[in-house]
């Protein structure tokens, strides 16, 4: 499957749900955000300080599956506009080129589906973020790739982390497709690094949802 046939077939985000599981989970969601006041961060800092102070709390549970996707939609166009803006920057050629811009396309692809999902769901679509990226991001091949080596384990890592926390199991299955993409992504980008062997893990390591608000709030990313 080329580039091109996968943004047009996308992952069945959108598909339909039952109305009331949309209206259940929008409603939780969208009530519970407000009432924190700071998005779902807010949440899940509540659940950790119940459990004991625990700096990050272990797991998306309780977010609800709309904070879930929200949050999503910003890692994706946190990765999306940083592969935008490598293929832009003129610092890549040949087949290096062509593999960071087709993973652009996946990373737009992404960013596409959950938008409609969260449409459909009749929930908000969060602004897009400030994103900023580090000095010399864009004008050095060496620090994009191994800026890239960095990105991509967080997504996969909360894909992984909000599984188990995703209510509907049609965005379960939809989110594991995304997931897989990523981790497709992670050993693309070793290749690309020179990393042997680049396929080189049994199991995607999870990340708890405060590991990855931590790793991406310098770059502009925000839950809720
Ligand atoms: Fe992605
Ligand atoms: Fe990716």
């Amino acid at each position: 499957m080329n580039g091109s046939e996968s943004r047009t077939s996308p992952v069945g985000f959108d598909r339909e749900h039952s109305r009331r599981d949309f209206l259940k989970t929008a409603g939780w969601a969208t009530a519970a955000i407000s009432a924190a006041g700071i998005g779902g961060f807010g949440i899940a800092s509540q659940f950790a300080k119940a459990q004991g102070g625990a700096v990050n709390y272990p797991t998306y549970q309780g977010l609800g599956d709309v904070a879930i996707l929200s949050f999503a939609l910003q890692l994706e166009r946190l990765e999306g506009t940083f592969y935008a803006n490598g293929v832009n920057a003129g610092i890549f050629s040949g087949p290096t080129l062509t593999q960071i811009a087709t993973i652009r396309d996946h990373e737009m692809a992404h960013v596409d589906a959950l938008t409609s999902t969260l449409q459909k769901l009749g929930a908000p679509v969060p602004p897009a973020p400030n994103l900023t990226y580090p000095p010399g991001t864009f004008s050095d091949p060496g620090a994009f790739l191994k800026l890239a080596a960095t990105f991509e384990p967080v997504g996969v890592g909360a894909y992984g982390g909000a599984a188990a926390a995703l209510e509907s199991k049609e965005l379960l299955a939809a989110a594991l497709s995304i997931h897989n993409v990523e981790c497709m992504h992670r050993v693309a980008i070793n290749i690309l690094n020179g990393v042997q062997p680049p396929n080189n893990l049994a199991f995607e390591p999870t990340l708890p949802f405060g590991a990855v608000t931590q790793a991406v709030a310098p770059f502009g990313v925000t839950p809720g």
